[in-house]
């Protein structure tokens, strides 16, 4: 049995890390946010009272519950200590299976009993990650979307081992903290990565078969399919190199029709990785707002 959850801990303070931890401290935790690096967790503070404080002006966050939220949020100088009163951990490091693996080690050896493990993976196996842990049952995916005081989604993505009572638990956690909740059972991709990918990967086939130019591209699917984003915007915005990582593992998983473009891999080898490196699909040599040279 799940324990009432006062106390969330957020484990990276990058840009999904201070997402989440604006998300809990909004739905009324004790939030607790730890970062390897002190650089990161003092600009994710920051971050996170610039995020209320605009919330506020926008009119969409009362001051009352932005004062609530500030004062329930603090830092921790390590994994241990962050998680020490946590009954649910979120970690949001890097995607890399064996830094989540060690970190779900940790969690297991020192949280409380009965704490649920959390990870904001994109795309990576919640079993393998929680396969050195006692607590398979207590594990389970919570997918944030980016920006996410303003993306409305957590995908929930469910183990064979995932208990019931996690799961109930992790919804009720996702309703408070303002967001939809929908399950998945453990796939690679789950629903949102997978279907983005191949959405994307045609796009630049279509691209590199000079069907249409990239504006066109971009411009077809919102106004016709109604994407708030173009898939060039959208993969500038992500990286270049992170679509890639996430086909090529697609691909090894799933199969052929996730065989990366040769266009994207071109491009990545290029250093084009999109807004990050100044330039993607788009070139943004000259600001922010992207030029629209390809
Ligand atoms: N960026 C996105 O749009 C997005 C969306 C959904 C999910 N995700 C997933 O969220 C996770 C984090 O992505 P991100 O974009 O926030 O990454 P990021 O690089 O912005 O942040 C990662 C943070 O983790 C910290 N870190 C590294 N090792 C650590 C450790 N051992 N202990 C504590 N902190 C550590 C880093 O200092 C950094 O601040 C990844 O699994 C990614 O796939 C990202």
């Amino acid at each position: 049995m799940n324990p009432d959850i006062k106390t969330i801990a957020v484990i990276g303070a990058g840009t999904m890390g201070r997402g989440i931890a604006y998300a809990a401290a909004f739905g009324g935790y004790t939030t607790v946010l730890e970062d390897i690096s002190p650089q990161m967790l003092e600009e994710s503070t920051r971050w996170i009272t610039k995020s209320f404080d605009e919330g506020v002006a926008r009119g969409k966050v009362d001051a009352k519950i932005r004062n609530r939220a500030s004062s329930l949020i603090t830092t921790a100088s390590s994994v241990q200590d962050a998680i020490r009163d946590a009954e649910l951990i979120i970690e949001a490091v890097p995607e890399e299976m064996e830094m989540k693996m060690e970190l779900f080690t940790i969690f297991d050896k020192f949280a409380k009993p009965h704490a649920i493990f959390a990870s904001n993976t994109s795309s990576l196996s919640i079993s393998d990650m929680s396969d050195l842990t006692v607590c398979r049952e207590r594990c389970i995916g919570m997918h944030f979307f980016n920006p996410v005081p303003k993306m409305k989604l957590i995908e929930l993505v469910k183990t064979p081992f995932t208990s019931q009572n996690t799961v109930d638990a992790c919804i009720k956690v996702g309703h408070r903290m303002g967001k939809e909740v929908v399950l998945v059972q453990e796939s690679p991709g789950f629903i949102t990565t997978r279907v983005n990918a191949l959405i994307g990967n045609e796009a630049f086939a279509m691209l590199e078969a000079g069907i249409a130019s990239a504006e066109d591209i971009d411009k077809a699917l919102k106004l016709g399919l109604n994407h708030p984003m173009g898939p060039f915007e959208l993969v500038d915005l992500v990286g270049l190199d992170v679509r890639l990582n996430i086909l090529e593992y697609l691909h090894q998983t799933l199969g052929e029709k996730y065989r990366p473009n040769r266009l994207l891999k071109e491009y990545v080898q290029e250093g084009r990785l999109g807004r990050k490196s100044g330039r993607g699909v788009y070139d943004y040599s000259e600001g922010e707002t992207a030029s629209r040279k390809t």
